[in-house]
């Protein structure tokens, strides 16, 4: 039984395809499209599955879209009527969007796909999400927490999942039994500061997150006007005074936010504090500035953390359960996270690596086949490559067509990872492409670019010369699962848990070793990502040689783009990337170019 799940029209389209309930092929539209963030009807990610998994569209029993678009549109109407005649230029690009495509998401599927209506479903947003975290996870039972801006009118849901792994005769339940609906929203919350910060809003959350180590949470007085959080229960509202995200399409915040916190920050504003650039003490008020925004970034992170907190605290009491599963795009909030780990009696947080609205059609495929057909759970996930691969021989061809020397180490594997290696020691950057590109927002080993970690100086070239983004943006270590308690602090045996094989928490790096790893060292902790060797052997491989040659098991990890544009997906793409950059090496499957030097 074959099922399609799709996620599109409001960021990060998608599709996921499983078959008897295990995962067969998965990933972003804008990986083919090369428009990132694209939110289009996936065609051609829904393409791709159906090839990967040999089949045709007349093959699907179902397809399932990640959210009820009548309701979703219900809310949008019945909110700017309330706040009309503020709203009208929402009301007015709302309808233009609607009536033009969103609300006709049925015909768009049937027509897409040549299938009759009557194997098209819909499952709720919120459903989607937890059903994407719940039946990828190794949990027979688990609490639930989905967290996000909003998708139809929900924004925060707590739920319960039983069932048993491998029992044939087991009936799977998901149950989400509390809700919290728009607009108060702490996905709505923490991306009105984004934008007031100077970022865009659904993709400038992490360069928020990665501020926040140089401010101090002194703001917390001022973030707990616009925002009331009842520690006792996790219950929040927002205080919409402050806000104008329901009912204006350019700004999110209203002018009394701005009387509260000042002028926003202009985007294009250079960032630099005493702690990023100390030399500069001179520029003063530029300086104190920056501070202030840094400070007002690590205080709304601070009031998303203790919000959280709260919730997954009264989720524990409310369901007794050990473990807890997330998903929504602030589960993506990786400083949370650990947090969330240590601070709550969860022993165990699962979160798949496309946590937000990506991860939807993934999470619509596995309601319709465990929820709606009752079928029981066989498949854990247990890696997060379920994209496409281009084989040895379409990389050669590429190489080959486009008359580019390379050297060849066609089963020479062992050769192939020294030479990686060897290149790395001689302070070359690699652009690292194998295999399926990865579901989720994350480079994890088979679209990402890997470096030397030791120094300092390594950030500066990987940021200046090929990332060309932020400079207070953290570069990540990949190291040896085994090997991560040596390295990061806090919770005991980080090696046990999942969230750190998908990059989905920052920790503490051990005093003693932040010196040994000074380019992913961010502030004294790194959003580390711990493989194993069972689900990437060449990528583990290469670390662990590294290891050997350099007493560090820890390489630089970040993912194999240029600013601005999806993770490279093709063989093409990666030579553009590696030719439009100043990356010295390019490992394209076992076939090494480089750069004359
Ligand atoms: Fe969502």
């Amino acid at each position: 039984m074959y099922i399609l799940g799709i996620s599109a029209f409001y960021h990060d389209s998608a599709a996921a395809l499983i078959k008897d309930g295990e995962l067969i092929a998965a990933s972003m539209e804008e990986r083919f499209s090369r428009k990132k963030h694209d939110n289009g009807f996936p065609t051609q990610a829904i393409q791709f599955c159906l090839e990967q998994a040999g089949i045709t569209a007349n093959d699907l029993d179902y397809a399932v879209f990640y959210e009820k678009p009548l309701v979703k549109f219900e809310r949008i109407m019945l909110t700017t009527l309330n706040t009309f005649p503020n709203s009208w230029d929402v009301w007015k690009e709302a309808m233009v969007s609607w009536l033009k495509e969103k609300l006709w998401v049925r015909t768009a599927i049937a027509n897409d796909l040549h299938i009759p209506y009557d194997k098209i479903l819909f499952c709720d947003h919120h459903m989607s999400h937890a059903a994407s975290a719940y039946f990828a996870s190794p949990f027979d039972e688990a609490a639930v927490f989905t967290v996000d801006g909003v998708g139809e009118w929900t924004t925060t849901t707590l739920g319960i999942g039983r069932s048993k792994i491998g029992d044939d005769t087991d009936s799977p339940t998901l149950e989400l039994f509390d809700e919290q609906r728009f607009p108060h929203s702490l996905g709505l919350l923490y991306s009105t500061f984004t934008a007031w910060l100077g970022f865009r809003v659904n993709n400038g959350e992490y360069k928020v997150m990665g501020m926040t180590p140089y401010g101090e949470p002194n703001y917390v007085d001022k973030v707990e006007k616009v925002f009331n959080l009842n520690r006792a229960d996790g219950s929040f509202s927002l205080n919409m005074e402050y806000y104008d995200f329901h009912q204006s399409i350019e700004r999110s915040y209203s002018n009394k936010f701005l009387d509260l916190f000042g002028p926003n920050r202009p985007p294009d504003l250079e960032f630099f504090t005493q702690a990023t650039n100390p030399e500069r003490s001179a520029e003063k008020a530029a300086m104190d500035k920056n501070q202030y925004y840094a400070d007002v970034a690590a205080s709304i992170q601070y009031m998303t953390e203790e919000a959280l907190i709260s919730i997954a605290n009264h989720l524990h009491k409310t369901t007794g359960m050990k473990k807890l599963v997330m998903a929504g795009g602030v589960a993506l909030n990786t400083k949370a996270n650990y947090r969330l780990l240590n601070e709550t009696p969860f022993e165990e947080i699962y979160i798949q690596p496309a946590a937000g609205d990506d991860g939807g059609a993934l999470g619509a495929a596995l309601w319709a086949h465990h929820i709606v057909l009752g079928k029981p759970r066989k498949w854990v996930m247990p890696h997060a490559y379920w994209g496409k691969e281009y084989s040895n021989a379409e990389c050669r061809e590429f190489l080959d067509s486009h008359g580019l020397k390379y050297e060849s180490f066609e089963d020479q594997e062992e050769k192939l990872v020294e030479t990686i290696v060897d290149d790395m020691l001689n302070e070359k950057v690699i652009g690292f492409y194998q295999g399926r590109f990865e579901w989720g927002p994350r480079a994890l080993g088979n679209r990402s670019i890997l470096a030397d970690p030791r120094g300092a100086e390594m950030k500066e070239v990987v940021n200046t010369k090929i990332k060309y983004r932020e400079p207070f943006r953290p570069f990540a270590p990949v190291i040896l699962r085994e090997k991560a308690p040596e390295f990061f602090d806090g919770y005991p045996d980080i090696d046990k848990h999942e969230a750190p094989r998908y990059m989905l928490m920052v920790c503490p790096i051990k005093e003693d070793k932040q010196d040994k790893i000074q380019a992913v060292n961010h502030e004294g902790t790194g959003r580390l990502q711990a493989i194993d060797r069972e689900s990437n052997p060449r990528y583990y491989d290469i670390v662990a040689k590294f290891g050997e040659a350099t007493g560090v098991p820890v390489v630089l990890n970040t993912s194999f783009n240029l600013r601005g544009e999806p993770i490279v997906n093709t063989p093409q793409n990666a030579f553009n990337t590696f030719n439009n950059s100043d990356i010295d090496t390019l490992a394209l499957g076992p076939y090494i170019v480089r750069k004359p030097s």
